[in-house]
């Protein structure tokens, strides 16, 4: 018997841990999760099916479509910036390669079981590529048509991987007799740097900000990659997480585009270090500025504007940037390593 379930992929990274523990705690859907590694316990015990493999291997995807009726998929699996900078080959098969053979999955669900797939991809501000500093500033609050020319691989990988996603959304098989579009429910969120009391993040350049505050919750030293003035955009995962289920339960016809810009607070490295020394007191953050990881992260825009997010599906961040240290991540964390 075939039942409805929700997929996960790259479900074992930090934003799966968020997600897992919210869908199950629900409980309206079964849950099916690919990793390439076996998830960790508090995770692997909530899930209705764990797999074990890789999102390129199309005879698993195969197998999974003869056993399950999937009608939503949050697809997490991806190699980040930093790490994709020393692996493109690698990079582009995961980030692309793996994305199209999901499309094509989740077009073929849609196809077997006569109702649309929502797919569900968490895009990046690396989609975003300012040419310096100046414009930078100038720039503010960038939306979502704006400064498309990114510098990383990753950053590329994401902005083709929307465009893909919108294709199969809106144009696939264009020229075929009968209408084949709009099987796939493309909808993506750009996020920007996401910081859980949780888990690290791994091979990101805006790891900075979670590296910073776990390395003075543990008592550890740390040297901050970019310069104190580095501003960003952040959210906390919580947040990250509800605008992923948010977007997800939206009405189709609401949506008025298929990437959204989603943000919550912009702090500077300095006001990060500033507010984790006041909670951790005695916290040893130094400057040890990687030139070429500054550049990256000085492509990205210092701020997003996110009110299209607002307007079609009711993005609303509970965190600002004073709840989240001091509601969410401080206590959490505290917790934690105590
Ligand atoms: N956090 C990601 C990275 O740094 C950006 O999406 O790669």
């Amino acid at each position: 018997m075939r039942k409805p379930v929700v997929l996960i992929t790259g479900a074992g990274g930090e934003i799966g841990h968020g997600l897992i523990d919210r869908l199950a705690g629900r409980g309206d859907r079964a849950i099916v999760t690919i990793d390439i590694s076996r998830l960790d316990e508090t995770i692997a015990k909530k899930v209705d099916r764990e797999v074990t493999g890789s999102i390129l291997d199309r005879a698993l995807l195969e197998r999974l479509m003869a056993e399950y009726e999937i009608d939503l998929i949050f697809h997490l699996a991806a190699l980040l910036s930093t790490r994709s900078e020393f692996t493109p080959m690698a990079a582009h098969q995961v980030n692309v390669e793996g994305t199209m053979s999901l499309l094509e999955f989740a077009q073929h669900e849609a196809e077997s079981h006569g109702r649309p797939v929502v797919f569900i991809y968490p895009s990046s501000i690396a989609a975003y590529g300012l040419p310096d500093l100046e414009t930078k500033q100038r720039a503010g609050r960038v939306s979502e048509d704006q400064y498309l020319h990114p510098t990383t691989m990753y950053g590329c990988n994401k902005l083709y991987c929307e465009l893909l996603g919108t294709y199969y959304a809106r144009h696939y098989k264009q020229l075929a007799a009968e209408a084949h579009s709009g099987r796939v429910d493309f909808r993506a969120v750009r996020f920007p740097g996401l910081i859980s009391a949780l888990t690290l993040p791994a091979g990101g350049t805006s790891d900075y900000a979670p590296e910073m505050i776990h390395a003075a919750a543990r008592g550890e030293r740390y040297g901050c990659f970019v310069r104190p003035d580095t501003q960003i955009p952040f959210m906390a995962m919580t947040d990250g997480v509800d605008a992923l289920l948010t977007l997800a339960a939206a009405p189709r016809e609401r949506l008025q585009r298929t990437a959204y810009n989603v943000g919550a607070f912009n702090p500077t490295a300095q006001e990060i270090r500033d507010v984790v020394v006041e909670a951790f007191p005695g916290a040893e953050i130094a400057w040890a500025v990687d030139r070429k990881r500054q550049g990256i992260v000085d492509s990205w825009p210092a701020d997003v504007d996110d009110s299209a997010a607002r307007r079609d599906w009711g993005f609303a961040p509970r965190y600002d940037w004073q709840r989240a240290f001091s509601e969410y991540l401080i206590p959490t964390i505290r917790q934690r390593y105590a």
